[in-house]
């Protein structure tokens, strides 16, 4: 069980929210215990379903932090003091965890025409798509896009990297040293294949080196999709249909979003 490998570390009050979860303890009606424990699962369905997005917490990796995201989530209004309910209030940057990149995020001049989040076409977000690895002594580059031999057709891509076996979304501290898209990688796929969906396994598709100029050969055209940030540990590699659903966020080039992965 992936929650119990890796209990969330998320301080409320002092108390992990594991250690919340567990704590609630209620009367039932018949005068016995019962203890709510709030499910938290990464696969669904007898393993049909996988969850590959990231839960969003404190000390979950952003970009050039060496703290992590540090706390995001607030409780202005609470029960315990006194409002009808609890409202929570969140401030975290649109590229925080798994999120979306739109064509504004490297361009200016889309930017300003307004290419957001809210514009990326639903239909290259969800439909069959391949996860594939990735050789792991390796950026990805020109040369490891050819030798994948990723078939004409294959319209979303998700690439499982040496960023998943080395946990890095899983650690606190931004590491550099991720894998990505080199810029002759970039341009192979977008020359080579029909890849309008591009997903990968940290916070970037492109490595640290070439972070921009591979950022501007993907989205140049506007056709293509970048998802980063996807959780991939556990799932087999092969064809799935993908599910990514971004928020509406009305001008902004970023975007958390929830991705799933359901077996044919
Ligand atoms: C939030 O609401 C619950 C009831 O749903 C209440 O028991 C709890 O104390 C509230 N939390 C805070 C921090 O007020
Ligand atoms: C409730 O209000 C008190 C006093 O303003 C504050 O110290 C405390 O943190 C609040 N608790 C919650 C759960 O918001
Ligand atoms: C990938 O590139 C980064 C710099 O962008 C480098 O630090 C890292 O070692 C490279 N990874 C591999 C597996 O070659």
């Amino acid at each position: 069980m992936a929650t119990l490998r890796n209990p969330t570390t998320m301080k409320r009050g002092g108390l992990s929210m594991i250690a919340c979860a567990v704590a609630v303890v209620v009367w039932a009606a018949n005068g016995e215990y019962s203890v709510l424990v709030p499910p938290r699962r990464e696969v669904y369905d007898g393993g049909r379903i996988f969850d590959i997005s990231h839960r969003y917490h404190a000390e979950m990796p952003d970009w050039e932090s060496k703290e992590g995201l540090g706390q995001f989530l607030w409780l202005p209004k609470s029960m315990k003091n006194g409002s009808l309910a609890n409202n929570s209030e969140m401030k975290l940057p649109t590229h925080t965890g798994t999120h979306v990149d739109a064509p504004g995020h490297v361009f200016d001049h889309y930017f300003d025409a307004g290419f957001d989040v809210d514009t990326l076409d639903l239909h290259v977000l969800n439909g069959p798509a391949l996860l594939v690895d990735v050789p792991r002594d390796s950026n990805i580059t020109a040369q490891v896009m050819k030798s994948l031999n990723i078939p004409r057709g294959v319209k979303r891509l998700l690439f499982r990297t040496l960023n998943t076996d080395r946990r890095l979304m899983f650690q606190k501290e931004f590491d550099t040293s991720y894998v990505g898209f080199t810029v002759d990688g970039a341009k192979w796929l977008v020359e080579n294949t029909d890849i309008k969906l591009v997903g990968i396994d940290y916070l970037s598709v492109a490595s640290f080196d070439y972070l921009i100029p591979s950022h501007l050969v993907f989205l140049k055209d506007r056709e293509i999709i970048l998802v980063e940030a996807l959780k991939l540990d556990d799932v087999p590699a092969g064809l799935y249909s993908v599910h990514c659903l971004p928020l509406r966020l009305a001008g902004a080039e970023g975007s958390p979003i929830r991705c799933i992965l359901i077996k044919n």
